[in-house]
């Protein structure tokens, strides 16, 4: 098991990476005095496979939890669900001295981690990650929240939780399409902070598709470590945490003029990655040969790196990109990479070389 340490002062907390961790969660939750009664909030596809694990594990540490289950999938991210999660809470005198284990993927993660934010003006929860996405990347720097119809995460809190726990033998019985669309994140790591990351990825990826346990372990530890270091210098993202938006002024786009349907969150970010490398060769002066190494490994991951779209999604697209909340005073403003390694944040780029950059095989 490796532990990575996330100091923020009296919020600090720890993530711990490796198999068999479900079974642990009590020991842990009780060594952390989080209180004796706790919800489980899950999914409908996670639940079923690893929630009697964790309530068997609380309960032999003495700490008494009720499960709550909700749909699986971006639908469960709603104000209406979040209600739903109170009154079941309320229902079982769930009381200050309570938490939330969050179980499952970054949708229970935000949805539980809102929750938890705001029920008796908030209570303690724990991570407890089982998506690859969710490992690297939404279950750790506090940001919890839902949907609203006008928008995503429209609706939010900053809550840090007490705890993160990866067991990464969940990651076993997750789809394929998942686990690659989580590595597109993985390897936005590699390209925004870590270039010995970025080769590792080149090198070992095979291992890594095919889930070795090592692998895994390593290289999640890794992200988890860069995205505590860049949460801890700008906890509530008014500057640095910007960078872990490389890829995601266009992929929110997409995203969005895909009304949310056609592409999975990693799959819509591994084409604006690809499109921000290509944008870095011509305006940060990322070397031609790396714009081809970061396009080649999204490739052999398996995630898509182009659209073909016509004039009017194009139009659209650019409108949707003016409209996130990103965009300060209605310049639209990317990540761009120097190098593999280092970006800067705040790049203006004018709309016509958008089109460019994402047109090409
Ligand atoms: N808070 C943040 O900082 C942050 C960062 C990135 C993304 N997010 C949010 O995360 C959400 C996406 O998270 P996600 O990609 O994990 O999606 P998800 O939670 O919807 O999980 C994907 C699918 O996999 C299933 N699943 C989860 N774990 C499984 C397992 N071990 N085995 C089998 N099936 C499993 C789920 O039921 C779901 O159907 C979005 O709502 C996004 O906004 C938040
Ligand atoms: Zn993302």
């Amino acid at each position: 098991m490796r532990i990575v340490n996330v100091p923020l002062g009296t919020r600090s907390y720890e993530i711990k990476i490796g198999p068999g961790l479900l079974r642990d969660l009590g020991r842990h939750c009780a060594a952390l005095k989080l209180g004796n009664r706790c919800a489980v909030i899950s999914d409908r596809n996670v639940a079923p496979r690893y929630a009697k694990v964790v309530q068997a594990s609380l309960k032999k540490a003495g700490l008494q939890s009720v499960l709550i289950t909700v749909p699986a999938g971006e639908t469960a991210k709603s104000v209406k669900v979040v209600e739903q999660c109170y009154d079941a809470l309320a229902k079982h005198r769930l009381e200050r001295k309570s938490f939330i284990v969050a179980l499952g993927g970054g949708v229970v993660g935000d949805l539980a981690g809102f929750v938890a934010a705001t029920y008796l003006r908030g209570i303690a929860f724990v991570q407890v990650p089982t998506t690859l996405l969710a490992q690297v990347d939404s279950s750790v720097g506090g940001k919890v929240g839902v949907n609203l119809k006008a928008g995503k995460n429209l609706v939010g809190a900053f809550h840090q939780p007490r705890l993160v726990l990866c067991d990464i033998d969940t990651l076993r019985t997750l789809p394929i399409r998942e686990f690659r669309a989580g590595l597109a994140e993985v390897i936005k790591y590699g390209i925004i902070y870590d270039s010995k990351l970025f080769e590792k990825l080149e090198t070992h990826l095979p291992k890594l598709l095919a889930r070795d346990p090592g692998t895994l372990e390593s290289i999640i530890s890794r992200c988890c470590e860069i995205k505590a270091e860049v949460v801890q210098q700008d906890e509530t993202e008014s500057g640095l945490r910007a960078i872990l938006n490389f890829g995601h002024t266009i992929g929110h786009a997409l995203e969005a003029i895909s009304n949310y349907g056609k592409y999975l969150h990693g799959e819509a970010i591994a084409i604006g990655q690809v499109a921000a490398a290509r944008l870095s060769v011509r305006l940060t002066g990322l070397p031609a040969i790396d714009a081809e190494r970061i396009h080649s490994l999204f490739t052999q991951s398996g995630l898509p790196t182009q659209v073909n779209l016509s004039n009017q999604q194009y139009a659209r697209l650019v409108r949707a990109m003016s409209l996130d909340k990103k965009v300060s005073r209605g310049e639209i403003k990317f990540v761009l990479a120097r190098r593999i390694g280092q970006v800067e944040f705040g790049c203006k780029v004018p709309p016509r070389l958008i089109a460019e950059a994402l047109s090409r095989g």
